[in-house]
């Protein structure tokens, strides 16, 4: 099969693009090397370097036939989203509507994107369910649920578009050089370089946590399933994780960590988690506990970030 997988340079888009090109298929990626590296770009992919919203990007990719395009490519910050909101609206959003576009002009039939639990808000109730109402608090949120709106849209053009509500994604490869996204890689990446955390916001906030490659299945069953409309799904392992259980969690597998909390982010959310029926109905379900992801994460990320202080010297 033909794939489109944008953002493939980064830590979820890097994961998907590595298990479909292990598997035999021809994958294409647009990253812009925003957060992305090209170190991470697995071997074998056809790379167009630039903006996913950008015509001139987007004229190389108009004669291709994909078989779906899985659209992971964004700033995924709600934090950023309120230092450069109309760069996070392009970047989330102007590029859903760009890539539908192209869909339809080609006649791909599969549009999979990696929208977020940000755009539920705090919701009344803390397990959300896809029919929760969405009321999103950054604009990092407002730009994943306009998305999917479009998708919903473009869906009665006959493209099958599956909206995936990804919870906290964690695990081997997340950028531990970004301390503006990824709760866990946040604070294991200033564990590890300093062994002093500070933590943006209250010991009581709560995530739910899913494990990289939980994702990658998620997308995967999706690849090999026939459909049509739109629908929205939630990604989570509806377990609740607080912020202290993650930090009593580094403390106690790395020696002399010491931490400090400060004040919070603009938008960010107390705590909500999810309920996964919709997607374990179809057979999926979430492998990696957030304690055995964490003890790889931690193993991987000691090494990771301990080359790159000695390559630096
Ligand atoms: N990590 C999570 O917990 C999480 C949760 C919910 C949703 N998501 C969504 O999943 C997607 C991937 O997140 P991630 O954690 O892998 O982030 P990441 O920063 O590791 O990867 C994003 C990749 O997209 C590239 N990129 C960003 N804007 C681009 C643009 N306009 N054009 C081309 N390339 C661009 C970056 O260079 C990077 O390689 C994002 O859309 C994010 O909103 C992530």
């Amino acid at each position: 099969m033909n794939y489109l997988v944008t953002g493939a340079a980064g830590f979820i888009g890097g994961a998907v693009a590595k298990w479909l090109l292990a598997n035999g298929h021809r994958v294409t990626t647009i990253d812009n090397l925003s957060t992305g590296k090209k170190d991470n770009l697995p071997e074998g992919i056809n790379f167009i370097e630039g903006n996913d919203y950008d015509a001139i990007v987007l004229e190389k990719i108009q004669n291709e036939q994909f078989d779906a395009i899985i659209h992971i490519a964004g700033q995924s910050s709600g934090e950023v989203s309120f230092e450069d909101p109309e760069y996070d609206l392009k970047t989330n959003t102007l590029s859903t509507l760009q890539l539908l576009k192209i869909a339809h002009k080609t006649g791909c039939r599969k549009f999979i994107y990696t929208s977020s639990m940000a755009v539920y808000g705090d919701a009344e109730f803390e397990l959300v369910t896809e029919d929760t109402v969405p009321i999103p608090k950054s604009f990092y949120a407002v730009g994943k649920l306009a998305s999917e709106n479009y998708m919903r849209i473009f869906s009665s053009y006959g493209i099958q578009c599956i909206a995936l509500r990804l919870f906290n994604v964690f695990g081997m490869g997340q950028n531990m050089d970004n301390l503006k996204q990824g709760m866990a890689s946040i604070y294991l990446a200033q564990a590890i370089k300093t062994g002093h955390i500070v933590i943006k916001g209250s010991s009581d906030r709560f995530r739910d946590f899913v494990y990289i490659d939980d994702v990658v299945s998620a997308i995967d069953l999706f690849l090999n399933r026939t459909g049509e409309g739109f629908e929205i799904y939630n990604v989570s392992n509806e377990r609740k994780i607080y912020v202290s259980d993650i930090i009593n969690y580094i403390e106690n597998c790395l020696p002399n960590i010491t931490h400090e909390y400060v004040e919070g982010t603009p938008g960010d959310q107390h705590g909500i988690y999810g309920n996964s029926n919709r997607l374990r109905e179809l057979g999926w379900t979430p492998c990696v506990t957030f304690e055995e992801g964490m003890s790889r994460m931690i193993v991987w990320g000691k090494k990771t970030l301990n080359a790159d202080m000695q390559a630096k010297e």
